[in-house]
């Protein structure tokens, strides 16, 4: 089954946006397998952002996602990483659709609350790197289309 990398970033967090993040992938029908609150350094940062080294950016996005405790999480079901993006919405909260996590408490790209895997392959690096100590299985035994 698909698994996505999700992180609520510091100012979700700081906002007191987890609940209402966390609801919107539950109630979609993903299932939470992995979850905590965490504050990484510089180096973590930089090895998540490795991609983005050579951007401008590169520099205050470290110092955002460093800034405070972030929750990473792992969400499972049919078609996560695609799916998670469109309840993500844009990177660019000013595109960002209302409806979406972004369009609904973004404003700025700079901080723009919430991060998700672009792909299948980049959600297994980034699970691999932010749950280096496994993820429990578990899984709903009431019926097979709970994901
Ligand atoms: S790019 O340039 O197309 O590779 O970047 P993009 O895919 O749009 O975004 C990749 C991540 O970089 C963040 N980002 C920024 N942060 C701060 N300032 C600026 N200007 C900026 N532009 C992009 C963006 O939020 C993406 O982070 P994640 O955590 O993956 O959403």
């Amino acid at each position: 089954m698909e698994q996505t990398f999700i992180m609520i970033k510091p100012d979700g967090v700081q906002r007191g946006l987890v609940g209402e993040i966390i609801g919107r992938f539950e109630k979609k029908g993903f299932t939470l397998k992995g979850l905590k609150l965490i504050t990484v350094d510089r180096a973590f940062a930089e090895r998540h952002y490795s991609d983005l080294s050579a951007k401008p950016f590169f520099n205050g996005l470290v110092e955002y996602i460093i800034s405070g405790p972030v929750v990473a999480m792992v969400w499972e079901g049919k078609n996560v990483v695609t799916t998670g993006r469109k309840i993500i919405g844009a990177t660019n909260p000013a595109d960002s659709a209302p409806g979406t996590i972004r369009g609904d408490y973004a404003i700025d790209i700079g901080r723009n609350v919430i991060h998700g895997s672009d792909a299948v392959e980049s959600a297994r690096k980034e699970i691999a790197l932010w749950f280096p100590e496994g993820i429990a299985e578990w899984r709903s035994s009431l019926h097979s289309w709970i994901y």
